[in-house]
């Protein structure tokens, strides 16, 4: 990329003004003064440096993925591989996943290295709605639903819910919307209505839906309609 339109992009002033920076040797690319203001650098590999500022020029990278089984969420991991290794290498720079998932759930994930849409959705004081299809080990007790619908108590360690809605699509299967993300929330609660998960799928994140085409594994970047609704989401 060109690097006057890099600096000028970071906020350094106009293509003219960057222009004249660049000239009056005050940008160096990877430790040499560079003063040639047609320059073409590599912002994901070479290191440029702007007076006593270092660039971080990492594109907003989306990357939606339907989690497979077996697969940590996390961008490292000493035993297992992580969603970051499911990626192709050229996926993007600084790349985390936004939330977790246990090692045994699949569905949604968003992969990206956008921090600031990550806090917005994972703060709890955001409240985001997250959606599951819950494979149940036993028959769904519908007696459990008001006390889901005000706030079930969960145990290791006690805690008292948000509210949660069910809908039920077979005996052994339902779907839970919560709006928070406590660990093993999901499984807790089923354990709460003296139940047990045999599979987790989260299906939906805010006004972000799961493509049924992805398959475990499977992954593609976020269209501009689904960034954008993920952008809006708001607890
Ligand atoms: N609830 C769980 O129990 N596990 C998950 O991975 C997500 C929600």
């Amino acid at each position: 990329m060109r690097l006057d339109k890099i600096l000028a992009h970071l906020g350094y002033g106009s293509r003219k003004d960057v222009k004249k920076i660049i000239r009056a040797g005050h940008v160096l690319v990877n430790g040499e003064i560079l003063r040639d203001d047609d320059a073409h650098v590599d912002p994901d590999n070479d290191e440029i440096i702007v007076g006593d500022d270092t660039l971080e020029y990492a594109e907003k990278v989306y990357w939606l993925m339907n989690k497979p089984q077996d697969v940590v969420s996390a961008t490292v991991d000493p035993r297992y591989p992580t969603v970051i290794d499911l990626l192709p290498s050229n996926a993007g720079h600084g790349l985390f996943p936004i939330g977790r998932l246990d090692l045994d759930t699949e569905g949604l994930l968003v992969v990206s290295n956008d921090g600031a849409l990550a806090h917005r959705l994972l703060s709890p004081k955001k409240h985001v709605d997250k959606e599951y299809e819950v494979d149940l080990a036993k028959d769904w007790d519908p007696r459990y639903e008001m006390e889901l619908s005000t706030g079930i108590l969960i145990q290791d360690p006690e805690y008292q819910c948000k509210p949660a809605s069910v809908v039920v699509i077979d005996p052994k299967k339902i779907r839970i919307v919560i709006s928070e993300g406590k660990y093993h929330q999901v499984k807790r609660m089923m354990a709460a209505c003296d139940n047990e998960v045999v599979r987790l799928r989260r299906i939906r994140m805010g006004g972000l839906t799961l493509d049924p085409h992805l398959q475990p594994g499977e992954f593609r970047t976020l269209t501009p309609l689904e960034l954008e609704q993920l952008q809006k989401t708001h607890g």
